[in-house]
């Protein structure tokens, strides 16, 4: 399974696909990784010898433009998948409808609850006592694809947003490795 990565912060995700690939643990090929703004994810790709592309909002006039340039980047790599690993940006109806039941997202928290920008400071503030992460399929409606993965975690007392993040990052790594390592063994037709 080919697959294009979008990374927009420090690409943790990212690595721990780049090491189950490289050990040969999951039958994936990144053919490339891409982001909105330099940022360590970049970096790790780089140095793992990935193609990677930039494709920054304020380089366009206007965000339909940034959407069509993302969308011409992703697909110059012709991948079976997209997946968004921190990918802190919300692409637009036909940006989804280019890649249809193709994309891929992490989100850590146990989606429907808390979907958007601060799910662990959202479920914080809420007094949940358990959390988690998400994998799941990219729909038009932010946050609200179908469900492909779930991991829970438990909320301690003394959390704070860092350490609560931290916690479910670690559940996040293995259950993305594992589900991009299911998806591989049904690809589908672009
Ligand atoms: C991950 O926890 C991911 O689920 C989250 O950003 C983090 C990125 O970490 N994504 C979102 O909140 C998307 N709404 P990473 O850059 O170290 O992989």
């Amino acid at each position: 399974m080919r697959i294009v990565v979008m990374v927009s912060g420090s690409g943790t995700n990212l690595q721990a696909v780049l090491d189950a690939v490289r050990a040969g643990r999951i039958d994936v090929e990144i053919a490339a990784v891409g982001a909105d703004k330099p940022c360590r994810g970049l970096e790790r790709a780089e140095a793992a010898g990935i193609t990677t592309f930039l494709v920054r909002p304020a380089d366009h006039p206007d965000r339909t433009r940034w959407n069509r340039a993302l969308q011409e980047a992703v697909a110059a790599h012709a991948p079976d998948r997209v997946l968004f690993a921190g990918f802190m940006r919300i692409v637009d109806a036909e940006f989804v409808e280019a890649f249809r039941g193709r994309i891929v997202n992490t989100h850590p928290s146990l989606l429907p609850s808390f979907p958007g920008a601060h799910a662990v400071r959202d479920a914080l503030a809420h007094g949940v006592k358990v959390t988690g992460v998400t994998v799941h399929e990219v729909v038009a409606d932010v946050d609200a694809g179908p469900i492909l993965a779930q991991a829970a975690v438990p909320v301690q007392e003394e959390d704070t947003e860092a350490q609560l993040h931290e916690r479910i990052k670690a559940a996040e790594r293995q259950l993305l490795v594992d589900a991009l390592g299911l998806l591989a063994r049904s690809v589908p037709a672009r």
